[in-house]
């Protein structure tokens, strides 16, 4: 069934004002769903979470509620859902946990793919620990991070394999099931960094192999909270520091002071929101979730098409990598512009796209790209359209001189 683009678009009010969004990589626009169910919490009695009276049982709820969807977003269960304040914190908190018991000699894998959030958690601890760090190199002139190489980085010393399952920067989607193995059979754990993977395709925890899965609602039209899921058995396993008084139990004892309850009710609407994104599914939520964002990955795929082979053919472009398997997201360059200069330039045009870095630090500094400016990003999300890819690269043939747009 086509993707009812008109349909979708109705439901994000801000793209009323006209932007041009290609940067759901730094933040998708919010689904009005979410919008109403965040207002909805903040207008109606509200009590820190008590079961005493009502509204300190609507916060105990809308706790439940969020966890339920996600567990329903990528295939754990609720009881092993965190909730946090952003996928970095989340990530902190694990590393600060987990390398509290690693001991010097131990060993911790990165990649140079992956967002900063998904790396220096992992270095600092080690370094904290004097466990020694090894990298995954990606390959410069593709982009991939080849899965072979890990059964050279990991041993027996191994205690922690961190990596992405889409790269913020250049999109490339390792294939992290075939690199867990290779961590599991070493009896390393597998740290999933889903943040920029997540809102294109249908995710699931068990199929990636993850211990630890991460995502961030205001990637996936919610608010700005994020939540990692693993086995509650893990988690049981596992003692970060933490109050006196706050909850023992698992996965309250990761969570950290009060959390937003209102926007919480938005994480919920907005995986509710994903789930409709094909009308056409039925079933439980999680399976319409999964048709959604199928449906929502086969137009970005279509959307991101043209906009990679404009961008490829232009002769003032120079496009970042070639991934075979990737999310819709490239970074590129405009001759004789710095990227900041062809970001301010796109935005005064009304083109909304990212310049620098996106915290991909190490995938920058290895290319050699980070000290003069990074690239700039154009990532695109379920309410792009080709007409929108269209005015893009006709602003960039205003900025650069002519061959990016498309005929037909
Ligand atoms: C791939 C990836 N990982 C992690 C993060 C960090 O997420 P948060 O802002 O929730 O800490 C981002 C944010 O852009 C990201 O793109």
């Amino acid at each position: 069934m086509a993707f009812d683009i008109a349909r979708v678009r109705a439901a994000y009010p801000a793209l009323t004002e006209g932007f041009v969004h290609f940067d759901g990589a730094g933040g998708t626009q919010t689904a009005q769903p979410v919008i109403d169910a965040v207002a909805a919490a903040m207008g109606a009695a509200t009590g820190n979470r008590s079961t005493a009276f009502i509204p300190g049982r609507r916060s105990l709820d809308l706790v439940a509620a969020a966890r339920s969807a996600v567990a329903d977003l990528l295939g754990g269960q609720p009881e092993g859902v965190v909730l946090g304040p952003s996928a970095t914190a989340l990530t902190y908190t694990l590393a600060r946990t987990l390398g509290a018991g690693w001991r010097p000699g131990d060993e911790v894998v990165v990649s140079r793919l992956d967002h900063d959030a998904n790396v220096r958690p992992w270095v600092q601890a080690a370094e904290a620990a004097g466990a020694t760090v090894r990298w995954a190199e990606f390959d410069r002139a593709t982009g991939e991070l080849p899965a072979g190489q890990y059964a050279d980085l990991v041993g027996e010393r191994t205690r922690l394999v961190a990596v992405t399952a889409g790269s913020n920067a250049i999109g490339t989607a390792p294939d992290v099931a075939a690199i867990a193995k290779t961590a599991h059979a070493a009896g390393a754990l597998v740290c999933v960094d889903g943040v920029h993977a997540v809102p294109h395709g249908p995710v699931d925890v068990a199929s990636l192999g993850a211990d630890f899965l991460v995502t961030s609602a205001y990637k996936w039209s919610g608010p700005h909270l994020a939540a990692m899921v693993a086995d509650p058995a893990r988690w049981e396993t596992l003692r970060p520091a933490k109050l006196l008084p706050s909850s023992d139990a698992v996965p309250d004892r990761f969570e950290y002071g009060t959390p937003s309850f209102p926007l919480l009710a938005g994480v919920a609407a907005a995986v509710d929101h994903l789930a409709t994104l094909d009308p056409a599914a039925t079933g439980s939520r999680r399976e319409r979730v999964r048709a959604g964002l199928a449906a929502a990955q086969a137009h970005e795929e279509a959307v991101f098409d043209r906009l990679l082979a404009g961008l490829t053919a232009h002769p003032a472009v120079t496009v970042y990598g070639s991934p075979a398997r990737r999310c819709p997201t490239v970074s590129f360059r405009v001759a004789g512009r710095t990227p900041a200069e062809t970001a301010a330039a796109l935005g005064a045009a009304g083109c909304c796209l990212s310049s620098g870095d996106y915290y991909a630090y190490e995938y920058f500094q290895a290319m050699g790209l980070r000290d003069s400016g990074g690239a700039v990003r154009a990532s695109v999300y379920h309410y792009n359209t080709v007409e929108e890819v269209d005015r893009l690269l006709a602003e960039l043939d205003r900025l650069a001189g002519g061959g990016a747009t498309m005929a037909g």
